[in-house]
């Protein structure tokens, strides 16, 4: 049993599809969650940058005596060194490994589709991951700058006809690469899920990162003997304004956010 909490982080709300999962999995355990508002997104941004904030982020974290990180960003883990790991002195996961295990498990074609921000697809962080556990694997990706924005704005219902168009547009050279399983390489990316289902004719096998990190850390906590006894509970930090943070975060959650939200300054960390 350790009682400490898990900590999780984004550049945003996109982490929040983690927490969702992680709070059904897991629910005695204490979430503690810092998205970053006041510098979404990380996805424009260049290498060294995303590394900087990553590391602030985690120190925060730290900063609260959690037994687990994890990256609930598709950016930030396909930016982190082993070296960038190992400094963090805990256990550790990103989205881009359970995410590419889930797929080369889904995949019967082995032609695995990823979509993410700009800096994640460029990194090819999950093309590496996937063909290091099937080496004949084909992987396509795709970067889908708008989604983020248009996610943080709340254009998210199925039939919003601008996010609908956004996907079409993203979402031909998959369909057209004839892909069987597509990695949502961003947290942001399942608040679409509908969209991106439809717009792919119901025929593509979608992997969540959220849920997918989620498991794996339902597996590490429970193989590992540090599951937490008693009533799970979350605290929310960000880096700007709590209530845009909450408004928001309460369509992703399902409903209010449960839990305080506190603004820190991040560029202390
Ligand atoms: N949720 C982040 C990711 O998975 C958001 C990207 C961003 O901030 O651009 O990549």
């Amino acid at each position: 049993m350790d009682n400490r909490a898990i900590g999780i982080f984004d550049s945003g709300l996109g982490g929040l599809t983690t927490v969702k999962e992680l709070r059904r999995l897991l629910p005695n355990e204490h979430i503690i969650y810092f998205g970053d508002n006041g510098r979404v997104p990380y996805g424009n941004r260049g290498r060294e940058t995303i590394r900087k904030y990553a590391m602030q982020d985690i120190r925060l974290l730290l900063s609260h005596d959690v037994k687990l990180v994890i990256a609930a960003c598709g950016t930030v883990s396909s930016m982190m060194t082993p070296e960038m790991q190992n400094s963090i002195g805990l256990p550790f996961s990103g989205v881009v490994l359970p995410s590419a295990q889930a797929a080369c498990a889904a995949s019967s074609t082995g032609q695995i589709g990823v979509i993410g921000t700009t800096a994640t697809v460029r990194s090819g962080a999950y093309g590496r991951a996937i063909r290091a556990i099937r080496p004949e694997a084909r992987v396509f990706g795709n970067a889908c700058p708008l989604f983020v924005p248009l996610v943080e704005n709340g254009f998210i219902q199925p039939d919003n006809e601008i996010t609908l168009k956004v996907a079409k547009l993203y979402l031909e050279p998959m369909i057209e690469s004839n892909v069987d399983t597509l990695i949502l390489g961003c947290t942001h990316y399942p608040i679409i899920y509908d969209i991106i289902n439809q717009v792919l004719d119901y025929k593509v096998t979608l992997i969540d990162p959220g849920r997918e990190v989620a498991k794996w850390a339902q597996n590490f906590l429970t193989s590992s003997g540090i599951l937490r006894e008693g009533e799970g509970s979350c605290e929310y930090y960000v880096s700007d304004s709590p209530e845009l943070f909450s408004d928001t975060a309460a369509i992703f959650l399902g409903g209010d956010i449960q839990g305080e939200v506190e603004q820190i300054d991040i560029d202390s960390f």
